[in-house]
């Protein structure tokens, strides 16, 4: 089966906001962040069974300049300050690999930016 997409602009948003001024995004937008630090998106995902599987996030950073964020699962740090390095153009989106320990059943996983340039641009996470 595909692996489920669950798009940003569907997310729960902090800070941050749909916007669709770039190319190549899936869904009809993606999440621009606030440029300080603290925005988030929170997505509620869906785990079939309970265990550690690989989570994407894909991600567009036109700056050459870092914008990490710490992400969470159900609350729990998973990845504190994970780098988001420039993709060379916001119209460039690249997909981060991260190992999450979901629960069966509805998970949320948060992205909160950590610097005060913000999160880089988000277009969705699939689990
Ligand atoms: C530009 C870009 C936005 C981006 C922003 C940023 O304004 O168009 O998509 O989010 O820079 O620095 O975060």
């Amino acid at each position: 089966a595909a692996t489920p997409r669950y798009e940003a602009e569907s997310a729960a948003l902090s800070q941050a906001a749909v916007a669709a001024n770039h190319t190549g995004y899936s869904g009809t937008g993606f999440v621009d962040y606030t440029n300080i630090i603290g925005g988030s998106v929170e997505w509620t995902v869906n785990a079939a069974a309970a265990g550690a599987g690989d989570i994407t996030l894909r991600y567009a950073n036109g700056t050459t300049v870092n914008r990490p964020m710490d992400i969470s699962v159900n609350g729990t740090p998973i990845a504190t300050g994970k780098a988001f390095n420039g993709t060379g153009s916001w119209d460039t989106w690249a997909s981060a690999a991260l190992t999450a320990t979901l629960k069966a059943g509805a998970n949320t996983v948060r992205a909160t930016a950590t610097t005060a340039g913000g999160g880089p641009n988000v277009d969705y996470l699939e689990v």
